[in-house]
């Protein structure tokens, strides 16, 4: 079985070797794509994935760092990317981005929404009750979650509204419908940004046609930083509530950070372009098993 608990598996994405060739034939070829969370596990591969595929990616991101590693990592080998530092629950700092965006790139064609994560604060632990929840804490994971998907939305689909032309893709979560002990703050954030998902899809496409679209993305389990130690001890070894997740996944495994990127290609093409409203759930089968 793949072991997916290493530190390495969190580094599995390369590059295709022979990139400017598959460009020239790409499906992505001038489209601008912004990703929010650029730099965290599952967008970065996302990111690499898109500019593999001929895409302009602008990675937006908290640490310059890191964002101006992966562009260079996507330029070196000749692909489109740009960085811009961001915090997706500040309102100023994504307009700056919209007008570095629209100044470097020109226009926004595709809008997907990574950042976001569960905050341990915002949790009620075994040995707690509702009435110990932390409302600030609370407060903060739904400001990160699902403003930090609404603010971004708003301010960047002023382009695509103009443009009558535009394509968000939101993160959900397996926790949306089969809500996780313990995960308060995120499970009802994510579970509102899937609302928002299909009233988006319905608002845009009524209002400006059929060249605005919302769709959104479910991951099942991918081993992040935000979710390590709860799923794995020290040693690498799954912790009892690792274990019960993979219990829970016919397919034994957590996900691998690649395994996501076919899913969000597709949303991101034309090739969906009758597609509106929908999620697509890539998580080895957790949702669908009743676990008898
Ligand atoms: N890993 C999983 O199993 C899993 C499952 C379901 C959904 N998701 C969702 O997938 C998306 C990507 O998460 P990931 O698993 O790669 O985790 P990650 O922690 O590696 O990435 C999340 C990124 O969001 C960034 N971020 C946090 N706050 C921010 C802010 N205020 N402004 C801008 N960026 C901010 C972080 O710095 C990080 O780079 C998230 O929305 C997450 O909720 C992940």
């Amino acid at each position: 079985m793949y072991d997916n608990t290493s530190e390495e598996s969190l580094k599995t994405y390369t590059f295709a070797p022979d990139l400017k060739h598959h460009l020239t034939m790409s499906k992505l070829k001038d489209k601008v794509i912004v990703i929010t969370g650029a730099t965290g596990v599952l967008c970065r591969a996302i990111a690499l994935n898109l500019a593999e595929n001929g895409a302009t990616v602008v990675c937006l991101a908290r640490k310059k760092e890191a964002g101006d590693a992966l562009v260079k990592e996507i330029t070196d080998k000749g692909g489109k990317a740009y960085f811009f530092t961001t915090d997706v629950t500040d309102i100023e700092k994504l307009k700056k981005n919209r007008e570095e965006i629209l100044a470097t790139c020109g226009t926004i064609d595709v809008l997907i929404n990574g950042a976001g994560g569960n905050m341990p604060g915002a949790n009620v632990l075994p040995d707690q009750s509702l009435l110990d929840l932390d409302l600030d804490e609370l407060r903060k994971a739904i400001d990160l979650n699902l403003y930090g998907t609404i603010y971004p939305t708003q301010i960047f689909s002023e382009v695509m509204i103009r443009n009558k032309k535009g394509n968000i893709i939101n993160f959900t979560s397996v926790t949306v419908d089969r809500p996780m002990t313990r995960v308060i703050g995120y499970s009802s954030a994510k579970a509102a940004i899937a609302n928002f998902t299909k009233w988006l899809a319905v608002e845009f496409a009524q209002k400006y046609g059929d060249q605005m679209r919302v769709n959104a993305i479910r991951p099942g389990f991918y081993l992040t930083e935000q979710n390590r130690s709860l799923l794995t001890n020290p040693d690498g070894s799954l912790t009892e509530r690792g274990g019960k997740i993979i219990n829970m996944t016919p397919m034994g495994r957590m996900g691998r950070p690649e395994e996501l990127c076919g899913a969000v290609l597709y949303l991101c093409s034309d090739d969906s372009s009758f597609m509106n409203g929908q999620t697509i759930t890539v998580d080895g089968g957790f949702e669908t098993y009743s676990g008898v």
